[in-house]
């Protein structure tokens, strides 16, 4: 660490990429070496390390084996929920790895197959991650609070020849039976797995059906182990679906090579660990935080990575965070601030803390949603450690902005993920596609290539990548998010320009509830918006508009219309909340005024959009959204 590394490295990153990558990219054990680090003769479409092999199970599992790391461990799965603590080896681990590979294998997947992963957080799904990954299999983890009809979206794209799944996941106190919620999927999706590895949990037993179902452990137990196989750097490791503006999700791809290169580096110069280090992602393996720390970034490094079954509250109390800490001796945590906020409201003191030693945490970082400056303050101040805010996105699996404290440590500001990380050359464009002057709000924007590790595509849908992330700014990658860049080159993350919320940390769309709802008998009309939730940060609320001579209460229908989000999407979207309205405001063309509802439903100040249609709904909707306790302080 040295003053001025940042600035050097953030320069050299731009300048001569090739260079930088290439450097980077020593680090990972490759079969053979790439022909040319980034390959730019299909722009906008980059690859990079285009004719390299690897394999990536090999680079996070057996590699620190033959290193001499066999005995450290590799997972530490902690599991309040079940009052499980289980230690496994980087030994262990590479030898559950091979044996479920072989399993697979021996269901005649190979490299290229899709398999499907619906599991808890237990170590079976890294075991199942990994050993996709040894064999050249793609695998594609849907979250476990996604109903069956989302899962059967994602098995009709994927189109896997294997789904991996378990008898139930826990959670606080309820056991969530999981494989009804697959046969479900399964009838409703046009896609037909040939097998299903069912891992049966003691909480609960699954139903297997003849010829299509298999238990894992007698199927695991009766293979062979499959050694690595080498795949081409560009080849794809993983699918993992993330919300788009509709119902519809994209299929984000990564690949082998960029995504090693890139995972490892951030290791060292964002988190500052190192092999042997405890380092924990506080997040679900449905998510990409889960892909990128709790499995492939840590186990690339050789650090030890704990595995957490439990929540930071009701696991059992406000401590659990801590006494997770202290007992496994973790050096950084990387969680949402949802978390912090949950814990911040259950012992605002913080209490519990004193009741742990943290001596050997050193620092916290939060992203999946924007950190208020309160719980960043809080966290600060309790800790006692650094809190590292930084910015990133399923699409590019790591930060495109952070405080890069191996490389420097910056000066937190908060509000703020500090500054662009190296590789990512981050503008803030207006609706022209100029640069405006700092300290001006436009659309965050990344001017390609992308670096290593960010997705090279969608799913089988170039084109789809392409329309939705590189057109509206030729040159440049649209990340969804808008905001501002201070005069010292800090970034702030404002909102979202589509369609998408946050709920928890967890990425949602409020087009795919606004088709739920809309197919409801009775809705003529509707509008989801994220409202501001001082827990979750935003939560989903509902407009509707009722078809005419509707006259059926509508407490029922807001029920109704509950349980449809619930039952099609799935617990995750928190959506609980529906207000029955008699109009919504739209602008001349018919655009619903999505942005002045939130601002009207969150008591903020707004201004009647020049474009609307007929300026008195607003009144209207600011009196429907009282009766449910929000447009408390607005002027509507
Ligand atoms: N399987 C089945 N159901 C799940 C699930 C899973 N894997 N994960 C969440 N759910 C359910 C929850 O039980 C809850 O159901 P409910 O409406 O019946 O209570 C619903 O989905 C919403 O879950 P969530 O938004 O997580 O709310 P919560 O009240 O259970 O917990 C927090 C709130 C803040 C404690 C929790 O969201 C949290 O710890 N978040 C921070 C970490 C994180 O996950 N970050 C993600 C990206 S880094
Ligand atoms: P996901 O793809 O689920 O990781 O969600 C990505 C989105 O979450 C981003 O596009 C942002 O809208 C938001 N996000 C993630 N990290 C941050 C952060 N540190 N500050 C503000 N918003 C964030």
């Amino acid at each position: 660490m040295s003053a001025g590394a940042y600035e050097r490295a953030y320069r050299r990153s731009l300048e001569d990429p090739e260079g930088f990558w290439a450097e980077a990219a020593q680090a990972v054990t490759w079969e053979r070496r790439w022909d040319r680090v980034l390959d730019a003769s299909a722009a906008p479409l980059y690859r990079w390390f285009a004719g390299g092999v690897l394999n990536t199970c090999y680079n996070a599992v057996d590699r620190h084996v033959a290193a001499g790391r066999g005995e450290q461990a590799a997972v530490i799965y902690d599991s309040p929920v079940t009052g499980v603590v289980q230690r496994i080896t980087y030994a262990e681990l590479q030898r559950r790895v091979a044996q479920f590979a072989g399993a697979l294998r021996g269901l005649g997947v190979t490299a290229g197959d899709r398999v499907i992963l619906y599991m808890p957080m237990v170590p079976e799904a890294l075991v199942a991650m990994l050993g996709c990954a040894r064999i050249g299999a793609i695998h594609s983890v849907v979250f476990g609070g996604f109903a069956p009809q989302e899962l059967a979206t994602r098995i009709n794209d994927a189109r896997p020849r294997v789904v991996v799944s378990a008898s139930c996941g826990i959670e606080g106190r309820r056991v969530i039976p999981y494989k009804p919620l697959l046969d479900e999927a399964l009838r409703r999706s046009t896609a037909s797995p040939e097998h299903c590895l069912i891992l049966q949990r003691p909480l609960a037993a699954a139903e297997l059906q003849p010829g299509r179902d298999l238990d894992w452990h007698a199927t695991v137990a009766a293979a062979a182990p499959a050694e690595c196989v080498p795949v081409a750097a560009t080849d794809p490791l993983y699918i993992l679906y993330t919300s788009g503006t509709t119902g519809i999700p994209k299929g984000v791809v990564r690949d082998h090579g960029g995504h090693a290169v890139a995972l490892l580096w951030t290791m060292k110069n964002i988190y500052n660990v190192s092999a042997g280090d405890v380092y924990w992602a506080a997040s679900d393996i449905g998510w990409v935080v889960g892909h990128s720390y709790i499995v492939y970034g840590p186990l690339l490094a050789g650090c030890t990575t704990v595995l957490y079954e439990g929540k930071p509250v009701g696991t059992p109390d406000a401590g659990a965070f801590w006494r997770v800490i202290a007992q496994h001796g973790v050096k950084a945590l990387f969680t949402a601030p949802t978390a912090f906020r949950a814990i911040k409201r259950e012992d605002p003191d913080g209490t519990l803390l004193q009741k742990y030693d943290l001596r050997g945490f050193e620092a916290l970082f939060l992203a999946g949603e924007r950190c208020d400056p309160d719980t960043l303050k809080w966290a600060q101040e309790r800790l006692g450690v650094p809190v590292i805010d930084h910015w990133w996105q399923t699409e590019t699996g790591w930060a495109i902005a952070g405080n890069c404290t191996g490389l420097e440590r910056l000066t937190v500001k908060p509000g703020s993920p500090t500054k662009a990380v190296p590789g990512y050359d981050v503008r803030v464009l207006d609706e022209a596609g100029d640069e405006v002057p700092r300290g001006q709000s436009g659309n965050l924007c990344i001017k390609l290539p992308l670096p290593p590790g960010c997705l090279p595509t969608l799913w089988n849908n170039d084109r789809g990548y392409i329309e939705s992330y590189l057109t509206r700014y030729p040159g440049y990658y649209l990340s969804g998010d808008a905001g501002y860049q201070d005069e010292d080159g800090y970034l702030y993350i404002m909102s979202r320009i589509d369609d998408i919320i946050n709920v928890a940390g967890h990425r949602l769309s409020t087009g795919g509830m606004e088709e739920v709802l809309a197919s409801h008998p009775d809705v003529a009309e509707c509008s989801v918006i994220g409202v501001a939730d001082a827990l979750k940060g935003e939560l989903p609320l509902g407009l509707v508009v009722l078809k005419a001579g509707v006259t059926r209460p509508h407490a029922d229908i807001v029920r109704e219309l509950v349980q449809m989000v619930r039952d099609r999407i799935g617990a995750v979207a928190a959506f609980k909340q529906a207000v029955v309205v008699q109009r919504l405001p739209k602008t001349r063309s018919g655009k619903i005024l999505r942005g002045t509802m939130k601002r009207i439903a969150d008591g903020t100040e707004y201004k009647t959009p020049a474009t609307i249609d007929d300026p008195a709904i607003l009144g209207e909707i600011g009196a429907a959204l009282r009766t449910i306790g929000y447009a408390q302080r607005s002027n509507g």
